[in-house]
């Protein structure tokens, strides 16, 4: 990559976040302009894995697809992926046991590697997720990402790893590096128009509003404007591919605050898990309120929610005096 072309892709994307900031409480957010390409490249290709001793009997993962149109409207340089300058197929240099011309970096690494160091000399080279990583710090990913730990599931994986209507020939012919264009290009359409929007649970499948008084030693019950929350995440969304991409499975949002538990659209409460007190059994589990208080603001700070700040109690606890008590907020984590 050249000198600078991360700043100016971390740059276009806090512009991104900027015009978020604006949009933030004025309702939706205008539809993406359609798509033009600039490259000679399809606007959509099957990449498979190519190695020296074709077995498709042998190959564990099933072929990607990937949308060059969307990729290179949304990434300034053809560096950032192309990183040897040479508008060709990866495959040219990363196979799946990796070959000299790609200094052995196998085909697994080439498109998963995280966070890649930048090199001295030459571009800094971006796996498919690397750079995925990088835009999870966007302002309307950040609060969920930043409480939602990664499973790595067989649907994450997915998300990647499935092409609609593939043969047995059509793999044969493909890690051979022998499937007509057409087809590829045929193959890749179909897949991308499957992926169109993807069943979710909607706002209406939980509560509008919840009542939650697990607690109430000194603070007054906590009134949670559950539809607002669940349709409000929903809105920032609604244009980003990757994010439906990813967000496959019709729960997978509701799982962001349900957590550890089966994805559906009943799940169990906070209390059925974490204790008033810390279990000994299971130190790591907050106890209740730290439990709220954690998932609450965590995804507040995340996504630089104007209100309620952290420390303004009254705005969450409603009925309680203004105290807003020295230190408190340090203790809110605590046991
Ligand atoms: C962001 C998209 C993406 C995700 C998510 C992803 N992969 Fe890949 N992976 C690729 C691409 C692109 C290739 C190269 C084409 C191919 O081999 O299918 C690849 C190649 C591979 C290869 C080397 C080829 C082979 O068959 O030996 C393995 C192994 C692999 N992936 C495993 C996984 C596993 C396991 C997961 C989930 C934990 C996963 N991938 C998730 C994009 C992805
Ligand atoms: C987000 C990463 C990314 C960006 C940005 C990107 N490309 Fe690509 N491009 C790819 C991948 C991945 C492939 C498929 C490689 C394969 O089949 O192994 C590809 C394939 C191509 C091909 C077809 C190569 C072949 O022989 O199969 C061309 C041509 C191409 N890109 C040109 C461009 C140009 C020009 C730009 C900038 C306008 C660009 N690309 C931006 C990732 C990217
Ligand atoms: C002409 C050969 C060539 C082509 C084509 C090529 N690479 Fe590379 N790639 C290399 C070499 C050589 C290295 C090792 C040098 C380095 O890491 O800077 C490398 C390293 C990488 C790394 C770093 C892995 C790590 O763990 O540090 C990634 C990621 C990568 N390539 C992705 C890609 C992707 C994606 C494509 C296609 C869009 C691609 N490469 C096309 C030669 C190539
Ligand atoms: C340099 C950054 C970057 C790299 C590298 C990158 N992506 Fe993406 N990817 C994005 C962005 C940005 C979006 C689109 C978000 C949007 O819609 O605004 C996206 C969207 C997607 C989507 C959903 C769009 C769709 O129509 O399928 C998939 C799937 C995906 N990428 C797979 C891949 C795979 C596979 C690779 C590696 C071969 C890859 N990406 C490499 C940045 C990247
Ligand atoms: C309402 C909460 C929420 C928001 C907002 C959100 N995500 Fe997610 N996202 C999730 C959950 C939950 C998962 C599944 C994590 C798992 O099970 O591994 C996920 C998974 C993903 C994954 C798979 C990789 C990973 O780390 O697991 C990608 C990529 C992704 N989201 C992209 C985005 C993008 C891009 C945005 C912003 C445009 C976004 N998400 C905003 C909740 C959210
Ligand atoms: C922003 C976090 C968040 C998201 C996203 C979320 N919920 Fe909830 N939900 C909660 C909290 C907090 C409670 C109260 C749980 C408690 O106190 O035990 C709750 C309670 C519920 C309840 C129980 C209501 C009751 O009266 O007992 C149901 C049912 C529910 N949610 C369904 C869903 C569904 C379906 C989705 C996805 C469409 C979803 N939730 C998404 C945070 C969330
Ligand atoms: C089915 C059991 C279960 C339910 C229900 C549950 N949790 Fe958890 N929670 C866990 C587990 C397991 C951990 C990880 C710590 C551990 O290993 O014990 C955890 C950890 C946490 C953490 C610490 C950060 C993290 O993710 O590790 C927070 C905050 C949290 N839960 C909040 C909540 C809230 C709020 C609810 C209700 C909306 C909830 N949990 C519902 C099982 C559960
Ligand atoms: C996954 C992210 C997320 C979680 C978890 C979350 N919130 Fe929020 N919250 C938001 C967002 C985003 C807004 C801004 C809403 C809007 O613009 O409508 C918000 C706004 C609020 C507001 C102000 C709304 C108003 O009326 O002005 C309150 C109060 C609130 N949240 C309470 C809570 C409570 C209590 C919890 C925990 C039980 C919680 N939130 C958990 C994302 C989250
Ligand atoms: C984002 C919303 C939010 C903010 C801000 C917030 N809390 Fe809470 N707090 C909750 C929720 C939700 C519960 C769980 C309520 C229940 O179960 O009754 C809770 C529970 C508590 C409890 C345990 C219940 C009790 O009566 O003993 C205490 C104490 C508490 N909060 C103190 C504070 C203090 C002090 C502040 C300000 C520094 C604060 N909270 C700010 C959401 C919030």
């Amino acid at each position: 990559m050249r000198n600078g072309t991360t700043l100016l892709l971390l740059a276009a994307i806090a512009v991104a976040g900027a015009a978020y900031l604006t949009l933030w409480d004025a309702g939706p957010v205008p539809a993406a302009p359609a798509l033009t390409s600039v490259s000679d490249a399809p606007s959509a290709m099957v990449i498979f894995p190519v190695g020296e001793k074709p077995n498709p009997e042998g190959v564990g993962m099933k072929p990607v697809v990937f949308n060059h149109l969307v990729h290179e409207n949304r990434v300034d340089d053809c560096e950032s992926c192309h990183h040897t300058g040479e508008t060709v197929a990866c495959t040219t240099c990363h196979t799946v046991e990796g070959r000299s011309e790609g200094k052995f970096v196998t085909l697994d690494q080439a498109m998963h590697a995280p966070n890649i160091a930048k090199r001295v000399k030459g571009n800094t080279p971006q796996s498919c997720v690397s750079c995925h990583t990088e835009q999870l710090q966007r302002r309307e990913c950040a609060g969920c990402h930043g409480i939602v730990k990664p499973t790595r599931s067989e649907a994450y994986c997915n998300a990647c790893h499935n092409v609609a209507g593939l043969t047995k020939a059509d793999m044969v012919a493909g890690i051979a590096g022998k499937l007509p264009a057409k087809r590829n290009a045929q193959l890749a359409a179909d897949t991308l128009k499957a992926r169109e929007n993807p069943v979710q649970l909607q706002p209406t499948d939980g509560p509008y509003k919840v009542m939650i008084d697990g607690i109430t030693d000194e603070y007054k019950a906590n009134m949670f404007a559950h539809r607002r929350h669940v349709s409000s995440l929903m809105e920032r969304l609604k244009d980003n591919s990757l994010a439906s991409a990813f967000h496959s499975q019709p729960a997978t949002l509701c799982s962001t605050c349900h957590h550890n538990s089966p994805l559906k659209s009943a799940p169990p409460k906070c209390g059925s898990c974490h204790s008033q007190r810390i279990n000994p059994a299971n130190p790591e589990r907050p106890q209740l309120k730290a439990a709220y208080h954690l998932q609450c603001m965590g995804c507040h700070k995340g996504m630089n929610v104007a209100r309620p700040l952290n420390t303004s109690c009254v705005t969450c606890h409603k009925d309680n005096e203004a105290k807003p008590v020295d230190g408190a907020a340090a203790k809110l984590g605590g046991k």
